[in-house]
């Protein structure tokens, strides 16, 4: 076959290309199913609603002019998976459907493993009873526990320091067992470091249901003045201003990491697993951010330094130079840009989708 044709046959088999998304309407998912459409692929959505909208998805739809699929479901409910895998002829899926707030998950353990592991157990069933191996799983930096150092290899030792992040791990060992025993799956395990910022239309975003956890959703509630100020949590770290230093990453670079991630396995062989750090590389203060929020979008944002947070460490972020390396991609957007389309969704949506 010359080149030309088979570029072009390629291009028809990825266009035609069905992936899975679960967990679609959440906040990363949404921003993933809009960058999918626009590439060309045809997206399938499985989220039961228990933390999202199904206004992410309508706001996906306009924004791209394309419509997806959406299943209102239970990951758990794997009979129901696999109908849905093998209706829509599923080629790959995206893995996202979990529940993440770290607090919760120590008052609820048990809720935490039934619904991450438990999910990922009866997904990865289904999947493999419809011969769909193919698969991207959204891990995290919580896997690296307390790191000893950063920059932050993928080799570096892994530790849970709470039920969310043992499930992490759980699923990450799961993934791994199952390439082992059976050659035909490829996987990539993508470990996020702080996703953060926004679609630039403001169109969707990150809508916590209570008080935030994180500190730019905090930020941008005290900025809007729905909270009256944020509490830094420690100034007397060994940071170069005392405050916690983290790997903020645009939701919109994130996504663009498993676009990449997603063409890297189609084009593999099979039995490929690959574990990957989505940052950018680059650690952020506290301070540093409330400073860049406040003079990109021109609005101030009090503040009281508080105790630190039970269980934070000083400072966490990625060697971001493996993803280039296999996928060829980096992180393109700097804070400012993160801060200003945090601003600028939370500008928009007040009460986020309601
Ligand atoms: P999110 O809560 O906005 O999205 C998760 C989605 O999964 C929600 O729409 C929820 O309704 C759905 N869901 C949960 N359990 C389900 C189930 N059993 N069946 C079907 N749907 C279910 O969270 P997010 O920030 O978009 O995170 C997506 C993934 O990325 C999660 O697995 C999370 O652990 C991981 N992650 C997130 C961050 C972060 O800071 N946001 C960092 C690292 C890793
Ligand atoms: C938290 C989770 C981590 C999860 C990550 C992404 C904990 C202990 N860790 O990480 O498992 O993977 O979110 O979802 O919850 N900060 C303030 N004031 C605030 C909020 C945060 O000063 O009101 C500081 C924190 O001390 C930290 C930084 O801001 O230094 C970032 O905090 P956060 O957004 O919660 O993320 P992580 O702590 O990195």
């Amino acid at each position: 076959m010359s080149n030309i044709l088979f570029f072009l046959v390629n291009v028809e088999r990825m266009s035609k290309h069905q992936v899975l998304v679960t967990g679609g309407a959440g906040y990363i998912g949404s921003h993933a199913c809009l960058q999918l459409l626009k590439e060309g692929f045809e997206v399938v959505v499985i989220d039961n609603l228990t933390n999202s909208s199904k206004i992410s998805l309508q706001r996906v739809e306009e924004l791209v002019d394309r419509r997806l699929v959406f299943v209102e479901e239970d990951i758990r409910n794997e009979k129901e998976v696999e109908k849905i895998i093998r209706f829509h002829n599923i080629g790959s899926v995206i893995h996202f459907a979990g529940l993440k707030a770290v607090g919760e998950s120590v008052e609820y353990p048990l809720e935490y493993y039934e619904n991450n592991v438990g999910g990922a157990l009866s997904l990865f069933k289904a999947m493999k009873n419809c011969g769909i191996k193919n698969l991207i799983f959204s891990s995290s930096a919580t896997v690296y526990g307390i790191p000893e150092k950063s920059p932050i290899t993928e080799n570096s030792s892994l530790s849970a320091v709470n039920p969310y992040g043992s499930t992490k791990l759980s699923i990450e060992k799961i993934i791994q067992d199952i390439v082992n025993s059976d050659n035909q799956w490829r996987s990539a395990i993508l470990r996020y470091f702080n996703p953060v910022g926004a679609h630039p239309s403001g169109k969707i975003g990150e809508d916590p249901k209570d008080i935030p956890n994180n500190l730019m959703p905090y930020i941008t509630q005290v900025a809007m003045r729905k909270l009256e100020k944020l509490s830094v949590y420690g100034d007397d770290y060994d940071t170069p201003d005392g405050t916690g230093v983290r790997d903020y990453i645009h939701v919109m670079d994130l996504v663009d990491g498993h676009i990449a991630a997603l063409h890297y396995l189609l084009n593999q062989p099979p039995k490929n697993n690959v574990i990957v750090n989505l940052g950018t590389g680059i650690g952020c203060s506290v301070l540093e951010l409330i400073k860049t929020f406040e003079k990109i979008n021109n609005i101030e944002v009090p503040y009281e330094i508080a105790e630190r947070r039970a269980g934070d460490v000083a400072s966490c972020y990625a060697d971001a130079s493996y993803a280039y390396e296999l996928l060829n991609w980096s992180a393109k957007r700097d804070i400012s840009q993160m801060c200003k389309d945090s601003f600028e969704w939370q500008t928009k949506n007040p009460n986020g989708f309601e």
